[in-house]
């Protein structure tokens, strides 16, 4: 969603690091950009809604200049899609912010701040922000950190803000409080962003801010930080191991087409945690094995294709580590009455590990007196792994379409890492079937490539997707969540209505809606539940259904009207769901391609969630 950057230079102009960053920051989704720069004299401010090249354009026609500057890339929640809307908000001519998050009491501020003269120009909540910054600032005699501190105190919700100040071409003040924000350092050159990927061209030293720190910055670093309590802290300075060449394209067309190429290479990288490392609980967290040894149930919170990753590692956290395991929505969980439990393991999915309901979920569970979390995440650092007592890192690289795709099959591969650690910890697992485990992994890589050898077939299949108003995916047992990951993945990539049933279902609604307009696809992998899946397949053909069966090398079906078939690879038995995955996420992106969508950047759709 929103992307912040900013930068304080000694020897170069600002405005290259801001649109480039902010440019970065696209993947993340946004409806419009702007930036503000201090040129020595003033701040100058464009603003421009849609592509961030445009605003880019625009500050370059402007001829905007300094040596301090900060950028916003707007999703909009708070008023339309408008320039007005637009950030940087600027008060009085004087005060500059950019913000990401949301002030919860935005309205009761604006009427104070109305109350005290100021005139609002735009319908956001962060305009209160500027305000607010700008009343402090006059009262305590121009003392720009000590007016944020102040201003901050008022707001509810969560934030991340950078203010910049005319009468302070030097300084910048940042906060933070539930939305992330990192400071970066270079040679006489400090940098701020939401999101790291904006600033490793120019800088990988990078220090994680954390909730409550409000710091005062200038071109040679950190100048004051102080933390929630007042009191004066210190963050490590990291340097982030993201490369470069996974925030471009390299020979693709789309980031989407690169993942899903990259998978091979992910699912092996995640992989061998368990493979080098052995499937032992220190794979988790240095505290994991005596947390493993106390837990009798497992509840995963999700949201989205993380929340399907979740449903496919239920099956194998209760058929190989035999135990329970529960699965929820994180927006739904966060708000009804649970039965707390000290012995059940809070488990948190995410690609990004900033999803607010995510967070907010594992938040309230830790209220309910839920001791123990583990997160299970791609991006390093952020909010869901520092919030959780274990954490376990993907290790896909940065995912930039806002399909999740590769994210996806790696957190598979760590749920099943886990169900194989819990269930040799806990005695149901051999050590014989523990190497046997260890062989399947060591071979996944392979199948997958396979599996993205079906392309051609897939792409020739699209075309008949492409003009239905509708599609319906089918699966059962441990394949029916990745028929749901095929729906969501086709709806937001094509815009095409679909839906997912466990194939068993259908009889008892959805075959009303089968005709000869309804694609149906089905995933039928060479398992114990085959024969079960082609009597559904029965009830769709007599109904005049297309179907479309993704099904293995080995199964004994036939081509005939009505009824297409792309085989995957051998049946791989326990991880097939995974290399069913790349048939359904290759299929969507095709169908997308036929009707021109944009693939990396669904309309509506934000990478990170990070507000409800
Ligand atoms: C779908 C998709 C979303 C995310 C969901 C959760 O392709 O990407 O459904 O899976 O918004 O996001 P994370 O995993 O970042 O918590």
């Amino acid at each position: 969603m929103c992307g912040i950057v900013g930068a304080l230079r000694k020897n170069a102009n600002v405005v290259d690091f801001l649109t480039d960053g902010l440019a970065r920051l696209e993947y993340r989704g946004y409806d419009s950009a702007g930036i503000a720069v201090h040129n020595g004299d003033e701040i100058k401010r464009v603003r421009r809604v849609g592509r961030v090249q445009n605003m880019a354009q625009a500050a370059h026609a402007k001829n905007l200049t300094g040596h301090i500057g900060i950028g916003h890339t707007r999703w909009a929640t708070h008023g339309g899609v408008t320039e007005p809307n637009a950030h940087p908000h600027i008060s009085g001519g004087l005060i500059s912010v950019v913000h990401n998050g949301i002030i919860e009491n935005f309205e009761a501020e604006r009427e104070r701040l109305q109350a005290l003269g100021y005139e609002f120009n735009s319908q956001t909540d962060t305009e209160v922000i500027a305000h607010s910054i700008h009343h402090e600032y006059s009262q305590n005699g121009g003392d720009l950190y000590r007016a944020v501190q102040t201003a901050s105190l008022r707001f509810h919700g969560a934030y991340a803000i950078a203010v910049i100040c005319a009468d302070d071409p030097n300084h910048m003040v940042v906060a933070r409080m539930g939305c992330p924000l990192l400071v970066a350092f270079g040679d006489d050159e400090t940098f701020i962003a939401s999101d790291v990927s904006a600033v490793i061209a120019f800088t990988r030293k990078v220090a994680y801010l954390e909730d409550g720190d409000i710091a005062l910055l200038s071109a040679s670093g950190i100048e004051t930080l102080l933390d929630k309590q007042g009191n004066v802290a210190n963050r490590n300075t990291k340097i982030s191991e993201l490369s470069l060449a996974s925030l471009e394209l390299g020979g693709h067309s789309h980031f989407m087409q690169k993942e899903i190429y990259e998978q091979p290479k992910a699912v092996a990288d995640t992989a061998e945690i368990f493979l080098d490392g052995g499937f032992v609980p220190e794979n988790f967290g240095e505290t994991a094995r005596q947390i493993f040894s106390q837990i009798n149930s497992i509840k995963i919170l999700a949201c989205g294709t993380s929340y399907y990753a979740a449903l496919t590692g239920k099956y194998w956290l209760e058929s190989i580590a035999k135990i329970r395991c529960d699965v929820e929505i994180a927006s739904e969980y966060r708000y009804r009455d649970v039965i707390s439990d000290e012995n059940e393991l809070i488990i948190t999915i995410s690609q990004s590990g900033e999803t607010l309901d995510t967070m907010e979920a594992l938040k309230y569970a830790q209220a309910q007196g839920h001791k123990h979390s583990l997160s299970i995440c791609n991006v390093m650092e952020s909010a869901l792994p520092r919030s959780s007592s274990l954490a376990i890192y993907t290790r896909a690289g940065a995912e930039i379409g806002v399909a999740s795709t590769k994210a996806f099959t790696t957190q598979l591969v760590i749920l099943f890492g886990l169900a194989v650690t819990l269930g040799h910890l806990r005695g149901h697992v051999s050590d014989e079937q523990l190497t046997n485990y260890a062989e399947e992994l060591r071979l996944l890589p392979g199948s997958i490539q396979h599996a993205l050898n079906l392309e051609p077939q897939l792409s020739a299949w699209a075309k008949d997707f492409a003009t239905k108003p509708s599609a319906l995916f089918l699966g059962r047992g441990i394949h029916y969540p990745i028929a749901l990951e095929g729906a969501l993945k086709l709806k937001e990539l094509t815009y095409i209505h679909a839906e997912a049933y466990p194939a068993g279902e259908l009889k008892h609604g959805p075959l009303a809606l089968v005709d000869e307009n309804m694609p149906v696809v089905v995933i039928a992998p060479n398992d114990n539940l085959l024969d079960k899946v082609k009597a559904n397949m029965q009830e769709v053909g007599a109904r005049g259904g297309e179907l479309f069966v993704l099904t293995d090398l080995d199964s004994d079906f036939t081509e005939t009207d009505g009824v297409h078939i792309i085989r995957t690879p051998r049946h791989i038995g326990v991880l097939s769901p995974i290399v069913h995955t790349i048939a359904v996420q290759l299929l969507s992106y095709h169908v997308a391609l036929v009707r021109g969508t944009d693939v990396d950047k669904p309309r509506n759709l934000a990478k990170s969630v990070t507000v409800e």
